[in-house]
């Protein structure tokens, strides 16, 4: 079988027709093979192994649950925390375990930690059988790399690319609410984080090609839309466009539940409050990351607001959108981080009250300002603060779901309860999460539930069939 030259194939199968041609020409070398595919970090993550779902799947791959099974193992790693990169180089461990019996077996990585030079150097030192690392710049060269090396032996790493790929296809997980990518990138440079190092810069993708992929997930079928980037309030700058603008065009494409995710409180604008409270398929629920509430640590965070001016932001959306639900993101024991620096954050967390929060200690990661920060403060300091905070954080979120108890609320049903197989579970307008007792058959409705019980992290509740409980 003749194979282009790699050059060419790279600039040539960026679009997905050009992909389709790649297809046809080595489809018989991966037919029936098996692949086992494990994501690790964010919705972007998520997103992105949908996609890497598609390549493998158009070549005539077949997924497997059972990595003792696979032919192909690909890893789409992440990078935000250390203890992210360990699960990674945990796994890769049983891989080199597979490899030794199977030498055909081919492991891929793929995500953020392809796109840490650092990183890649040292886990291809350590684990000299992986056979494909590529960035997340440049997924689709997956499928002319996995057909390169099921035909020779050469290890290839990619991530150049800074362009923004439209028309992807995706193997979605769910049938009933997707994910959509409305840009990619991060220009904030936040001191502690790796994500504008792995992501690159930001990149918005055209306004009327997402429309038009909203109005495709509509018509087969998605009830719900997620759009998604790492600062998706930021859309559009580099394309002369806005975010609330964008949100306008998607509210009336009619869809029936519209989420973003995350918003950026230095990029919330007045407008896009105004379009969250006018369009009832824009859910009343942001994602409004605080980080912490101490205007020293904001500042050597490079978080561009202080705890007034969010104070401010989050009281205006909690006026002018009725029943909004805010959650947040806040990172304990950053690089001189004080006792009282502390206190400003547990008294943020009392002043705001809120839905709930993803809580974390501040990881290092090499290659960042704050990397080379002094930090004296010790780790066990830094659990006690956690532990602290995640008490306050459990009591409010707990509180918030009480209020629900009795009431009747809309849920989008997503599947079968993991808990429990007889009932089954979705989301409230507000992004809480509602096992359900209800027949399988409401399974992609959205159906009205009576909360019975509230935990600091689920709803329980009943279907109510047209007025009456099922
Ligand atoms: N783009 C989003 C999310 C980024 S990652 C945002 O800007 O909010 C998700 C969360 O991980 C961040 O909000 C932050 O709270 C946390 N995080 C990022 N880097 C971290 C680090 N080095 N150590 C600990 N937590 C970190
Ligand atoms: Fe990281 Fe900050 Fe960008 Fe979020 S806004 S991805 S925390 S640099
Ligand atoms: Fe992790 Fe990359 Fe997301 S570092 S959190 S997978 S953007």
């Amino acid at each position: 079988m003749h194979l282009p030259d790699l050059e060419i194939a790279k600039k040539r199968n960026k679009s997905d027709n050009k992909y389709i041609e790649l297809k046809e020409n080595y489809e018989p070398v991966l037919k029936g093979k098996k692949y086992f595919l494990r994501t690790y970090g964010c919705q972007m993550n998520v997103h992105d192994s949908e996609a890497i779902r598609n390549y493998l799947e158009a070549l005539g791959l077949e997924n497997t649950s059972d990595v003792n099974n696979a032919d192909v193992i690909v890893l789409n790693t992440c990078a935000i925390r250390e203890n992210a990169k360990d699960k990674v180089t945990g796994f890769l461990g049983k891989c080199h375990y597979l490899k030794k019996h199977n030498p055909n077996l081919k492991i891929v990585i793929a995500g953020c930690m392809s796109e840490q030079p650092d990183v890649v150097n040292e886990i291809m030192k350590k684990h000299q059988y992986i056979d494909i690392v590529i960035g997340t710049h440049n997924l689709y060269d997956l499928p002319k790399l996995l057909i390169e090396k099921f035909q020779k032996q050469v290890i290839e790493v990619y991530s150049e690319s800074d362009e923004v790929i439209e028309g992807i296809n995706y193997t979605r997980d769910s049938k009933y609410t997707a994910w959509v990518n409305i840009m990619y990138g991060c220009d904030k440079f936040c001191t502690y984080c790796i994500v504008p190092y792995t992501r690159g810069k930001e990149r918005s993708r055209k306004l009327e090609s997402i429309v038009d992929e909203v109005i495709k997930l509509k018509n087969e079928g998605y009830k719900e839309v997620t759009l998604l980037g790492q600062n998706v309030n930021a859309y559009g700058h580099d394309i002369g466009e806005t975010f609330s603008h964008l949100l306008e065009c998607v509210a009336k494409t009619g869809i029936e539940r519209i989420r973003f995710v995350t918003s950026h409180p230095w990029n919330f604008t007045d407008e896009m409050i105004d379009v969250i409270s006018k369009y009832k398929n824009v859910m009343p629920y942001i994602h409004l990351p605080i980080q912490s509430g101490s205007n020293k640590i904001l500042k050597r965070m490079n978080r561009r607001y202080t705890k007034e001016e969010y104070f401010e932001l989050f009281t205006k959306m909690k006026e002018r959108i009725p029943n909004v639900a805010i959650t947040t993101d806040i990172i304990v024991g950053f690089p001189s981080e004080t006792e009282e620096d502390f206190k400003d954050t547990l008294e943020m967390v009392k002043k705001c009250e809120f839905d709930g929060a993803y809580t974390f200690i501040f990881s290092k990661r090499e290659g960042t300002p704050a990397a080379r920060m002094e930090d004296h403060t010790p780790m066990k300091v830094k659990e006690e603060r956690l532990q602290k905070l995640n008490e306050l954080v459990n009591f409010y979120s707990h509180a918030s779901n009480q209020k629900l108890l009795g009431k009747e609320v809309e849920v989008l049903i997503l599947g079968e309860s993991e808990k429990d197989n007889n009932k089954v579970y979705g989301y409230t307008d507000t992004m809480k999460l509602v096992n359900v007792n209800g027949p399988k058959s409401i399974i992609g409705e959205i159906v009205s539930v009576k909360i019975t019980d509230a935990k600091s992290f689920s709803l329980d509740g009943d279907y109510v069939k047209e007025g009456v409980l099922s």
